[in-house]
């Protein structure tokens, strides 16, 4: 079994005393993190302050979103330079929420996990289908094109440094989440996707995370299913208890 990695993903949330105390919290209490691998993706404004209170734990610092270039006239853009630049680690690539919202394109999505892992940064990169192409039967086209568009031209080497979530958009913070056998149907779906186009070691080894609505009471179960290896957790990563109870509920299946 595979090191579960849990990743809480703060969104455009918490103040700056807010999101410098629950990284405090989760610098003093990572307590599994020996059998679990935890990280965290608070806004880019807490990210210098978040590295370095986390500097000597073993939590994970990332970013949510990145730009593809280095540096230059890109007016509101942070890139993966600068993001290496104040300590993170990880940056987390093609969110839904910046396909729906920010218009980013499959294409896009490539170019910014080459771009991160240019800079040495590890991507989550996310994927998922809206609800009425799961009601139109479309979840593997969908998440299908997604990979296959989102890994383009991308090494067998660079993919095993990459986690995949599969984050139903349906299921973001909606308090609907996947069944753990809809969740893992798409895991497997997933790997095997990966399996086709790179070698078999790197489906084997990349960790596919489930995320949308994950809480402490469907934690345990969804991070049972066996192609489940971990969780990207939106909500319920804003508060330290609930985020260290999925944290703990990993670790007990190590
Ligand atoms: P919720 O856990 O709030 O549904 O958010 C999931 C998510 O989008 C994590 O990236």
């Amino acid at each position: 079994m595979k090191k579960q990695f849990i990743a809480g993903n703060w969104k455009m949330n918490l103040t700056m005393d807010e999101a410098l105390g629950l990284a405090r919290k989760l610098c003093d209490e990572s307590i599994n993190s020996d059998v679990v691998d935890i990280g965290v993706f608070p806004a880019f404004v807490f990210l210098r302050d978040i590295c370095e209170i986390l500097r000597d734990s073993k939590v994970y610092v990332g970013a949510q979103n990145m730009y593809l270039e280095e540096s230059g006239a890109f007016t509101g853009e942070v890139s993966g330079a600068m993001l290496r630049d104040v300590g993170c680690t990880h940056v987390i690539i093609g969110h839904s929420e910046r396909r729906t919202i920010f218009q980013e394109t499959n294409s896009m999505v490539n170019s910014k996990l080459k771009a991160a892992l240019s800079f040495g940064l590890k991507p989550i990169m996310c994927v998922g289908e809206k609800q009425e192409e799961r009601d139109a039967d479309q979840t593997s086209e969908v998440v299908g094109n997604q990979l296959s568009e989102g890994l383009a031209g991308l090494t067998s080497e660079q993919v095993k440094k990459l986690t995949i979530a599969y984050e139903p958009v349906w299921a973001i913070g909606t308090g609907k989440t996947a069944t753990p056998e809809q969740a893992n149907e798409v895991h497997t779906f997933i790997r095997d996707t990966i399996k086709s186009k790179f070698e078999n070691d790197t489906a084997q080894n990349i960790r596919i995370q489930y995320g949308g609505s994950v809480n402490i009471k469907n934690a345990d179960e969804l991070l049972g299913q066996p192609e489940i290896d971990g969780a990207l957790v939106g909500g319920a990563s804003l508060e330290p208890g609930s985020f260290l109870d999925i944290v703990s509920a990993a670790g007990r299946l190590s």
